[in-house]
């Protein structure tokens, strides 16, 4: 039973930050990835559609006997997160933006939220933020083509550079000094966002917190892989190969999967 993979997905690409900070923390575990391109971004989708892709992904990693599920997609755990619980009962883990630590730890009362639209206009989202933000100035921004140009391969782009400046910039207005990466392809957008932003201004995601949850429930329910060797890890797309392997620093084999 422990020996079964971890299931991991996202609408694409960035999910593979995820995957990063649990392999850290989890070498030894077999994982699966699917990055389900064709279908990005799932940030302009309705609600329906998110969870619809959502559950389709779930099945299919189900069927490839996987424990547990990491759902590495803001857009989709605040969107579909509850359905998907109610639906499958295998465990099932989410990623959200990390408010909570920003609101708690803000000096200048501001912060600022990069998300995408699906994440920032669902329930689930401004539930939190009410939560643990409702004191503090939050400066939320739909981070418009970032996805796309991150599924086309252009990351270090000149274009990814002025649309980030654009969204940056309201942010840098009020001066906040947290930023929080409500999606898990900006983690990638790292050194482009340490070098528009002034020094004090510190950048969080929830990758780290995913990955310690992901042991936890592991533990509780007696799941994790006992065997000291380094698990077997493999990555599906529906989309362009070379942009997954290029996240992936071509250090792994990507193969293409109609799923
Ligand atoms: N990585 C997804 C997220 O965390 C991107 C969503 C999209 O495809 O728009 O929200």
């Amino acid at each position: 039973m422990s020996k079964q993979p971890i299931g991991i997905f996202d609408s694409g690409v960035g999910g593979t930050s995820i995957w990063r900070e649990i392999n850290n923390l989890l070498p030894n575990e077999n994982t699966i990835y699917l990055a389900d391109s064709a279908n990005a971004p799932y940030g302009l989708k309705t609600k329906e559609a998110i969870t619809n892709l959502s559950i389709k992904n779930v099945e299919h990693l189900i069927k490839q006997d996987c424990k547990l599920i990491v759902v590495a997609c803001n857009t989709a755990t605040t969107n579909a997160i509850s359905l998907l619980r109610d639906q499958f009962s295998i465990p099932i883990i989410g990623i959200e933006p990390a408010i909570k630590p920003a609101a708690l730890n803000t000096q200048t009362k501001a912060i600022g939220i990069l998300a995408t639209k699906g994440t920032l206009s669902s329930e689930l989202f401004h539930k939190t933020t009410d939560l643990f933000a409702s004191n503090i100035k939050v400066v939320e921004r739909i981070g418009e083509g970032i996805v796309e140009l991150i599924e086309s391969g252009q990351l270090q782009s000149e274009a990814m550079r002025s649309v980030l400046k654009r969204y940056l910039q309201p942010m840098i207005d009020v001066n906040i000094d947290y930023l929080v990466l409500g999606c898990t392809h900006y983690p990638y957008l790292m050194p482009l966002l340490i070098e528009l932003l002034p020094n004090h201004v510190k950048i969080i995601d929830s990758g780290q917190a995913v990955a310690r949850q992901t042991k936890v429930i592991l533990e509780k329910h007696d799941l994790l892989n006992s065997t000291v060797a380094k698990g077997d890890y493999q990555f599906f797309t529906n989309g362009k190969t070379e942009v997954l392997a290029s996240l992936l620093d071509n250090k792994f084999d990507v193969e293409y999967l109609n799923f």
